[in-house]
């Protein structure tokens, strides 16, 4: 499946093929992502979500296919120089360092970049985030699972990405903590700066935030459209456990 170019996406995965270990993972996995717009990525477990962001982020290698931001194509780009072209990823599970404080984690990325503090953006998102300014000296471990969460999205936050890449950022977290992150997304989305990738599996969450689905089946896509058009049919045959 091919879909044309159209000049408009902020973000094109176009037939995306990746194997791991001899074993096909992904089967030809086609989206594309409207600028400013938040997209939501689901599926059931093992589906292929997480595969679909590494090889986006250049971590796996693809067999075949087409990667496009803002028109230009990145998929034999290395990680490093996707990520100075806009795309800032938060892994599944986090990925924070734990023996450092959450003010070094929150910089470790833009030294490593060799670029400067903003401090306009640094104050952006202890506005989205409160609890990143009061434990700044805390160390990174000491931190609730949601909290980590948050300082992952704030670490990403920081190097201004085009697209905000979430691997299923509540899970494991506590509500009133995935309420924050949530009011966090659709914060992001109002100011229009970026466009959102996000994988999920909480529904609600989806519905909530989401402008545009695809639901992925083993290792391609099987349902996408306007979140307002999920039916429930759709999520009884591909989302339910
Ligand atoms: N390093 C690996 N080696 C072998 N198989 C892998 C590896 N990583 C992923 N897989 C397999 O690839 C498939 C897709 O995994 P993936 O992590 O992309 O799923 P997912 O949709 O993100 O699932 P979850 O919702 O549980 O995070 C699964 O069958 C998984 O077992
Ligand atoms: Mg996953």
């Amino acid at each position: 499946m091919i879909v044309e170019a159209l000049p408009s996406e902020k973000l094109i995965l176009n037939d995306l093929h990746v194997s791991i270990g001899g074993s096909t993972i992904l089967r030809g996995v086609t989206f594309s992502i409207k600028p400013k717009s938040v997209f939501c990525l689901m599926g059931r477990n093992g589906v292929g979500k997480s595969t679909t962001l590494k090889a986006l982020m250049g971590l796996l290698p693809l067999d075949s296919g087409i990667i496009q931001l803002d028109k230009t194509a990145i998929q034999k780009m290395p990680t490093a120089q996707r990520a100075r072209a806009g795309l800032g990823y938060v892994p599944q599970g986090r990925d924070i360092f734990p023996h450092l404080t959450v003010e070094e984690n929150l910089f470790i990325g833009l030294r490593a970049r060799g670029e400067k503090k903003d401090k306009q953006e640094t104050e952006r998102v202890f506005t989205l985030f409160p609890i990143i300014r009061e434990f700044l000296h805390r160390k990174g471990g000491m931190l609730s699972g949601g909290q980590q969460q948050q300082l992952a999205i704030s670490r990403a936050l920081l190097t201004k990405p085009k697209l905000l890449i979430l691997d299923e950022p509540t899970e494991g977290i506590q509500p009133n903590i995935i309420d924050q992150i949530g009011d966090a997304i659709k914060m992001l989305r109002e100011e229009g700066k970026m466009a959102i990738l996000l994988v999920e599996q909480y529904l609600d969450f989806c519905r909530e935030l989401g402008d545009d689905f695809a639901i992925l089946e083993r290792g391609s896509v099987c349902a996408s459209g306007m979140m307002s058009a999920l039916t429930d049919e759709v999520v009884k045959e591909f989302l339910t456990v």
